[in-house]
């Protein structure tokens, strides 16, 4: 990995340009990104929750207002139960109150939950319209703003209901982690993490060394992390847009960790939970020889820095791993387990068996 930051990064779909990530400092760029799209004549809709509402919706509404025809905004009550099919609903009927056509924009503002709903209702709205993505936690930053997934939960089953719509731009102000709670940021840095350890070991090692930095949220530190994790995303989502193969490895940690999602009623975060099963995977690594006990001890290390608990209190085993089977990540029936040869090489095995699972799980459970 180049260590080095660009407040820029350009996503390609089979060659030809998509969409921009613009990391920034501040919201002081917003105006002159969205004034480029060619906008202005159309009206926007920002979507947010209760939470991201009462903290940036006025600064963003007020940058966007003078950015296009009209701006309104759709708010939400904060939390992963509101994202459902229900809240698309109500979006749906404000969009047509406020007689959005196909050519008008929706704008995400919030954290990976309102990303997803945001994504998904363009995608759907009058069969698809335009949205931007402006992520307002480490995890959406680094993560689910990039590559176009988008979607809602189903009954208790989460993002069963989805579609691949790419953004139109990803503006991310990396000032805003200030204001985000611990709990959050150490969710994310889960996720971060996860980007080192399957396809950057350079990247992964800096991370390491650097704990304290990100740690306090020194602004320089985090704005260099959240590059460094774009560009691993992007490289993936580049190669393998629609996961038929290689995007598989970003779920390195998930089929584990959605599993205990799943079954602690999605009270963890989604961060820590892949941080969970990326330690019960890193287990399975471990013992198969693929990586060394030291190699796991730095993960464990790391993530005790970094606030992430690797360890899990009330749940069975073996109902983590019956869980594992209702995972959409399956394919005919077989799980596509994701397992490290190495640090910074991921791969799909499709051979772990559920002793193996249980073994692992001893490790943070
Ligand atoms: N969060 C995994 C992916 O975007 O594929």
């Amino acid at each position: 990995m180049n260590i080095q930051n660009t407040d820029r990064m350009t996503v390609h779909l089979e060659g030809k340009a998509i969409y921009d990530i613009v990391t920034a400092d501040s919201f002081d760029r917003l105006k002159e990104e969205i004034g480029a799209l060619d906008i202005g004549t159309r009206k926007i809709c920002i979507v947010t929750d209760s939470n991201v509402a009462s903290l940036y919706l006025h600064e963003v509404s007020g940058i966007l207002s003078g950015c296009c025809r009209y701006v309104t905004s759709f708010v939400f009550p904060a939390g992963e139960a509101h994202k459902n099919l229900d809240t698309v609903a109500s979006l749906y009927e404000h969009l047509i109150q406020e007689h959005f056509d196909r050519k008008d924009v929706l704008v995400a503002l919030g954290g990976g939950v309102t990303g997803d709903l945001c994504g998904f209702a363009a995608a759907t709205y009058l069969r698809g319209v335009r949205f931007i993505q402006i992520p307002t936690t480490l995890l959406s930053q680094v993560d689910s703003s990039i590559g176009g997934k988008t979607g809602v939960d189903f009954a208790s089953y989460k993002n069963m209901v989805g579609a691949f719509h790419m953004p139109m731009l990803v503006y991310t102000n990396v000032s805003v982690l200030k204001t985000l709670d611990e709990e959050q940021f150490s969710a994310g840095m889960g996720e971060v993490i996860k980007h080192g350890l399957i396809r950057d070991k350079e990247y992964y090692t800096w991370l390491l060394e650097n704990q304290a930095a990100i740690h306090e949220r020194d602004q320089t530190a985090c704005l260099t992390m959240i590059v460094g994790s774009n560009r691993i995303k992007r490289e993936v989502v580049e190669i393998d847009p629609r996961e038929q193969n290689e995007r598989a490895t970003l779920n390195f940690g998930h089929t584990l960790g959605h599993a205990i999602e799943k079954l602690m009623d999605f009270k963890l975060l989604h961060g820590r939970c892949v941080a969970l099963g990326a330690a019960a995977a890193l287990e399975i690594c471990r013992s198969r020889g693929l990586v060394s006990a030291e190699e796991v001890a730095d993960y464990r290390k790391a993530a005790k820095a970094f606030g992430i608990s690797l360890h899990v209190a009330g749940l069975d085993s073996k109902a983590v791993i019956a869980a594992t089977k209702n995972d959409k990540k399956m394919e005919a029936g077989v799980i596509r387990f994701i397992l490290l040869n190495g640090i910074g090489h991921a791969y799909i095995d499709t051979t772990v068996t559920e002793a193996e699972m249980e073994h692992a799980l001893s490790a943070v459970m």
